[in-house]
């Protein structure tokens, strides 16, 4: 599959899962046959660069290419340098989080709360793509931050307007969290309205499963993440 302009072998692509997709977890996933790994989630705090966690977070040693950081914040500014010193430090690929429910990243309006101010993705975008000019900028996202407002069309478009190579969509809005089941319906009309790479992802844990996202929603590709870790059910 081609990719942010990589050449991917296949279109399977482990999603980024903060405290699992460290670098042992992503070597093994692309050796079993993953086409793209992405890291866990670095955050754009540059006052965290030093603490032990983001230097591990940010060490590449003997990856498989393409090397794919997810970067996690509010500020352009601050997500346009978390992108320039992520980039220097190796990735190939800087992937942009707004599709993180988690009570610590979005208290600071991070991850997916982020999508509830379409004004302030577009800065952040535009900021971070025009950081790293050699560097392809991915996004991920939800279908919304309710089920009243799935608003992940808009943010598809303002990210292809914003320079952004590709994006993967979790069939999930923000308050759903993990509950319910994932839906493809809001990604095939993404993918009906755009002409950048849509990655489809959610509830995808069979091959089976894989085949018929990919039909459905005519994505260009699949991302797993909790049945990469063995752990489908987790968060259910
Ligand atoms: C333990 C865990 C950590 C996660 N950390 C991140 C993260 O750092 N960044 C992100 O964008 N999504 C994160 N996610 C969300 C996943 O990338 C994915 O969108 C979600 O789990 C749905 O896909 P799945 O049904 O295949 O698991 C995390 C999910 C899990 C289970």
């Amino acid at each position: 599959m081609q990719f942010a302009g990589f050449t991917l072998r296949n279109n399977l692509i482990v999603a980024p899962m903060a405290g699992v997709t460290d670098r042992p977890f992503r070597q093994l996933c692309k050796k079993m046959g993953a086409g793209l790994a992405v890291s866990e989630m670095v955050t754009s705090n540059s006052l965290l660069y030093g603490s032990e966690k983001t230097q591990r977070r940010a060490n590449h040693e003997g990856e498989v290419e393409p090397i794919s950081v997810q970067i996690a914040g509010a500020d352009p500014a601050m997500m346009a340098e978390a992108a320039r010193h992520n980039a220097e430090r190796g990735a190939q690929i800087i992937d942009i989080n707004m599709g993180c429910p988690a009570k610590k990243v979005c208290n600071v309006m991070a991850g997916s709360a982020l999508m509830q101010d379409e004004p302030l993705v577009a800065r952040i975008l535009e900021a971070v793509v025009s950081a790293v000019p050699d560097t392809p900028v991915t996004l991920k996202f939800r279908t919304g931050w309710n089920r009243a407002n799935k608003n992940a069309p808009t943010i598809a478009r303002i990210a292809e307007e914003s320079g952004i190579r590709a994006i993967a969509i979790h069939g999930r809005t923000r308050a759903d969290q993990y509950m319910g089941d994932a839906e493809y319906d809001t990604i095939a009309h993404v993918k009906s309205r755009v002409k950048i790479p849509v990655i489809a992802n959610g509830d995808i844990t069979t091959p089976q499963k894989a085949k018929h996202v990919l039909d459905y929603t005519g994505a260009d590709g699949v991302m797993i993440g909790r049945a990469a870790q063995g752990r489908p059910w987790i968060f259910r």
